[in-house]
């Protein structure tokens, strides 16, 4: 934590500060703290997992409320910050994920393993979720700066694939949290797009909408010249009718 302090206090001049550390301190790997909570886990590792998934899915429910908020607030900040925080968070999540499977590799948890009863896999399966979500809330709501930071890590789809692939299987995501994951998956086509699949954040489907709303601007002034003609035809052909009269 002081570390990731360090770095933001050197390198940034952030009016938000406070919310990007929430947001960081989502990422790092955080100690077992509080005694309670302690007494919490120990009791929840003699239970069926089914039943400490539905604990931890409540858990979970405020942490991504957390998530969820700290981001609304980079949202409010200018283009070059929010460039800026990409740039970090990527990284940093990048790192986590890569981390992350090897630790869980090592414990010996795959994808789709039954929640963990252990504290120590419990952190990092949680941290692997957490910072999932997080980065579909990234990539969905700053579509191009992600994508642009993103692509420039070797391996950065191999480790979404993984994260994304750990926390589907995890089951612990549910209702809009568990939409985020199928619409983060094809945000960054680790799964085929859904011919429908549009993200309205992104630079080209706002400039697609622009052109729609110039073409049909065009349009609208064709049509409308076009009265126009006909209306001032209109006289000059009763012109000679009533020349007549
Ligand atoms: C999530 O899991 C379901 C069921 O196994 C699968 O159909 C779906 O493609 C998975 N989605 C992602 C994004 O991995």
């Amino acid at each position: 934590m002081n570390v990731y302090f360090n770095i933001l206090y050197k390198n940034l001049r952030f009016a938000h500060l406070f919310a990007l550390l929430l947001l960081v301190a989502v990422v790092s790997f955080t100690n077992a703290d509080a005694a309670g909570e302690h007494a919490e886990k120990n009791a929840a590792s003699s239970i069926h997992p089914d039943v400490a998934l539905k604990t931890y899915r409540k858990l979970l429910k405020e942490k991504l409320k957390v998530i969820t908020q700290a981001l609304s607030t980079v949202l409010k900040s200018s283009f070059e910050k929010q460039r800026k925080v990409v740039g970090i968070l990527v990284e940093k999540i990048l790192k986590f994920f890569s981390e992350a499977k090897v630790r869980l590799t090592e414990l010996g948890i795959a994808p789709g393993d039954p929640f963990p009863s252990d504290d120590n896999i419990k952190e990092v399966f949680s941290l692997v979720l957490e910072n999932t979500y997080f980065l579909g809330k990234l990539v969905l709501h700053m579509p191009d700066l992600v994508h642009e930071t993103i692509t420039k890590f070797p391996e950065w789809k191999i480790l979404v694939q993984y994260a994304v692939g750990f926390s589907n299987d995890s089951n612990a995501f549910i209702g809009v949290d568990d939409k985020i994951l199928h619409l983060m998956a094809q945000e960054f086509e680790i799964v085929e797009k859904d011919p429908e699949y549009v993200n309205p954040n992104s630079r080209k489907y706002v400039e697609e909408k622009q052109r729609q709303l110039e073409m049909e601007l065009k349009e609208m002034k064709k049509v409308i010249a076009k009265e126009k003609k006909k209306k001032q035809k209109g006289p000059k052909l009763s012109g000679p009718r009533r020349y007549e009269l």
